[in-house]
């Protein structure tokens, strides 16, 4: 497997749009259009209101893709499962700060485990929530919707937050990757990463184009555009 280079932006596909009888074709597909990660959902009907899967089915993705699988875990209590995501063969393991009583050593674990250990948040949740976590994590994922869905509206107020974790950041020190997921498109992407982030998820916006490779070029160009 190829790791992303640094200093680039990074887009990552979620396959929560794509076909579920076609997972493999799916994760192809985008990997030849170019995309750097696969975003992979997992979701347990109760942080969440909505199902969808768990470690076999990561440990399958592991075995066709060519691209790091980037695992975002909407799950209750991800202290106690998240190593199982590692143990399938995740690349980047991310927790919700809501979700997780201790969150330090769940990330250390993770990091221990070989895989790197990312924090989000909410739209409801302040940036302040995650800022002693900043240094002990390679990956900060912002929630632009509230979780659960696909498809649904960017949230304008994330564009503000994206700018005040990235000044955090700086003023700490630190420079984990900064993910935006959630109403990711050609329009709101080049705001997110004018903001300071520089890694895309993008679900409907990709695998609901008509031409899904064209919409990732697309969005690639005038996202890079904006790279701060
Ligand atoms: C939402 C998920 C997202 C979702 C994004 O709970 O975490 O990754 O798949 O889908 P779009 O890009 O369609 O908003
Ligand atoms: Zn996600």
């Amino acid at each position: 497997m190829t790791p992303p280079v640094a200093n680039e932006l990074y887009i990552a596909p979620s396959i929560l749009s794509a076909d579920f009888t076609h997972l493999a074709d799916a994760v192809a597909m985008v990997e030849d259009a170019g995309a750097d990660l696969i975003h992979v959902d997992v979701m347990d009907g109760h942080f969440v209101p909505n199902l969808t899967i768990g470690p076999p089915v990561v440990k399958a993705l592991k075995r066709v893709a060519r691209r790091p699988l980037d695992v975002h875990l909407m799950v209750s209590d991800p202290d106690r499962t998240a190593m199982w995501y590692v143990d399938a063969g995740a690349d980047i393991v991310t927790v919700h700060v809501e979700a997780s009583t201790h969150l330090h050593r769940t990330a250390g674990a993770i990091r221990a485990g070989g895989a790197t250990p990312g924090v989000t948040l909410n739209p409801g949740t302040p940036a302040s929530a995650i800022e002693e976590i900043l240094p002990f994590v390679g990956l900060v994922l912002v929630m632009s919707v509230n979780p659960g869905f696909g498809g649904q509206s960017f949230i304008e107020t994330s564009v503000a937050k994206v700018a005040e974790i990235r000044e955090m950041c700086r003023a700490l020190g630190v420079a984990p990757r900064i993910e935006v997921d959630g109403g990711i498109d050609v329009s709101t992407a080049p705001r997110v990463v004018s903001a300071g982030a520089d890694t895309l998820v993008a679900g409907n916006a990709i695998f609901c184009a008509e031409d899904p490779a064209a919409a990732l070029a697309q969005m690639r160009a005038r996202a890079s555009a904006q790279l701060v």
